[in-house]
This record gives structure tokens, sequence and C-alpha cells, in this order.
């Protein structure tokens, strides 16, 4: 999730010719192909959001940006809908209230109010707040809820755990995961109450092909994938989180690491390990896959015998010793705590 301070346009920028449009009265002109979403922010009218964000393509499944269009019939999704000249929107009124007051109680049947670690950091929270939503009137033992919720945290990986029971399948991760990292290890699996967030083939995310960059953790608007360390310092302030997936601690922002798949991903994971090469256990687990090690040209031969799938170390002192050796001279990293 995104720090607070940090004013999200809800949609991508477009760079098409100018068009004049009426947003609650106050005139905007902005590039064609803009969403009303973005334009009603650039007013400072910003309309509620949850699956929407402005580093990745709109979505359109949460309904909770819904309009109203003069001369329209019906409450488009304004993350969906682009600005049109003349156009003239309404981002408050008594039913918009209402609608989105509905919905969001939905997610909060799901997501209890105060559930989340970290509530402050939580947008379903924060927005239902926002709306006087301190319950839900449908959360109940007889309401059908997602087959995923009570799930077992998958905690495998080292640098973020997933909640499943704070999951409100918006699909910002997986979107993140193929359109910030180009990895695709991400997918929504099921339909309806079924769905839910799957790793590879339904696989734990260490054992999946996911490749730690925090792209997923930085989209996700809940507590649902959350850094170990945020959570281990139950981090409430304003302040971005300390470096805790490698996108990170390669001194990027998770989910802005520079992308070319996951041979990059690979790489910099080798400058990183360097301060926290323990056991040969981790190493086993941080090993790369056979095709992406042969393609690391940056990578030693002797290195990537040491840490690859080959790496048959029984002492971790020495191992340690030689990998230091080997990244001698490289930039020190700052590893968060695990
Ligand atoms: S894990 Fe987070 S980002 Fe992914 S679908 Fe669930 S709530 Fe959305
Ligand atoms: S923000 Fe528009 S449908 Fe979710």
């Amino acid at each position: 999730m995104h720090a607070k301070d940090y004013h999200d346009l809800g949609t991508p920028a477009a760079d098409g010719a100018s068009v004049t449009l009426e947003i609650d009265g106050a005139t905007i002109t902005v590039p064609a192909g803009t969403s009303i979403m973005r334009a009603a922010a650039l007013a400072d009218r910003d309309v509620p959001k949850l699956c929407a964000t402005d580093t990745l393509k709109h979505f359109g499944s949460c309904r909770v940006c819904l309009v109203e269009i003069e001369g329209r019939k019906g409450f488009p999704a304004s993350c969906t809908t682009e600005v049109a000249a003349g156009m003239k929107v309404r981002t408050q009124s008594d039913a918009l209230a209402k609608m989105r007051r509905g919905v969001l109680e939905l997610y909060v049947s799901e997501h209890p109010m105060g559930s989340c670690p970290v509530s402050s950091r939580c947008e379903l929270e924060t927005l239902a707040g926002a709306h006087g939503i301190t319950q839900s009137r449908f959360a109940g033992p007889k309401t059908a809820r997602h087959v995923h919720t009570h799930e077992p945290v998958d905690a495998s990986n080292p640098y973020f755990r997933f909640d499943n029971d704070l999951c409100i399948v918006c699909s910002r991760c997986v979107r993140a995961c193929e359109e910030t990292q180009g990895t695709f290890a991400l997918t929504i699996e099921g339909r309806g109450l079924e769905s839910r967030v799957s790793a590879s083939q339904h696989q734990p995310f260490l054992e999946s092909e996911c490749v730690s960059c925090g792209a997923c953790v930085e989209a996700c608007p809940t507590g649902a994938l959350m850094e170990k360390s945020v959570l281990a310092a139950r981090i409430s302030s304003d302040e971005r989180t300390q470096g805790a997936c490698l996108g990170q601690i390669f001194g990027n922002m998770a989910g802005v690491i520079s992308v070319s798949g996951r041979n990059a991903a690979a790489e910099r994971l080798f400058r990183a390990i360097q301060p926290v090469m323990q056991t040969a256990k981790t190493m086993r687990k941080l090993q790369l896959p056979p095709k992406a090690a042969r393609k690391s040209e940056a990578l030693s031969p002797k290195l990537r015998r040491l840490s690859g799938p080959g790496c048959r170390s029984t002492s971790p002192a020495r191992t340690s010793r030689s990998i230091a050796r080997l990244t001698a001279g490289a930039p020190r990293l700052t590893f968060a705590a695990i």
C-alpha cells in the first residue's frame, strides 16, 4: 500500500489532445484518454476507489468509484470511463453515497473493521471509516464468505507474508506482478466466492515463480500482503516502510524496480544476499532457477556454484566468507530484519 501522503490519481496518465469537462461544477482540461477518476483527482475531487491505482492500468472490479454523468443512464465506474469534451460529472450525491456505502459494507463483511494488523494503512478500512461504517449489516454466521477465509497465512517468503483472510480479491497484486515486474507469478483462480489469489500453481510464495520484488506488496490496498518488517514494527506512521522486499533493498521503492524479468531480479538478488548469507539453508532457498542462472552474465561462476541450484555447502560460515570475498567491492546493502 502507498504511503499516506501519496496522492494516488487512480489511473495512469494519458497523452491525447486536450479535453475540457466539468466535474462537480469545476472546469478542468486533461488529455484525451484520461479517466474520469484521474481528472477528478486532478481537480481535487477524489473519487473513492479500491481496485484502481495510478501505477496500474484500470481494472474496474470493485464498483466503489461510481459517478453520475449528465445525460447518461446509470452509474459508470469512473476508473474505466474516459473523459469527453463538455461532459458534466457528479462525484457526490445521495444515490452515490448510498451505493458506495452498500458496496463497502459488503467488503467489510469479509474484512471486518480493525482486522488489519496496521488498520491506519488499510485503504478499505480508511475508506469505510470515511463513510461512517463501523461494522457491516451483511456480516454474520449465515452470510456466505469467500472460501479462502480462515486459510492459513502463507509466511514462506522471507520478506512478506500473505494473509488470505484479509484479501478482498481486487487483483492489484496480480496486475502489479504482470505490469510492473513482468513475472506473471500470481493469478486469481476460481470465481465468485471461490476466487482467491494464487502464487503459480497454488504454491507457497517461496516455492512459486515469485522473485520477491515487492511490487505486489506495494500494490495491495489492505494488509493481505504485508512486509514482515512492518508487521514486526507495527509501522503506522506516514513514512514509507523500511526496505523489506528485494525491490527496496536494491535501492528502489518496491513496485518500481526496473524490469527485464527474472534474470534481472536474480542478478540483483545476488548483490543483495551478501549481508544475509548466514546459512546454507537460506542460500538454497534463495537459489536461482537454472535458466536464470545460466543467463546471468554478471554472476561469477564461483558465486553461482556457491549459491546456485548445485549448492552443497554444509559450512555456513565458510560459505558466507566466500560470498563476501566474491562480492567484495560491491556496494554494501542495508537489509531489514526478517
Ligand atoms: S492480496 Fe491485496 S492486492 Fe492482492 S487481491 Fe488481495 S487485497 Fe488485492
Ligand atoms: S476503482 Fe473503479 S471499479 Fe474499482
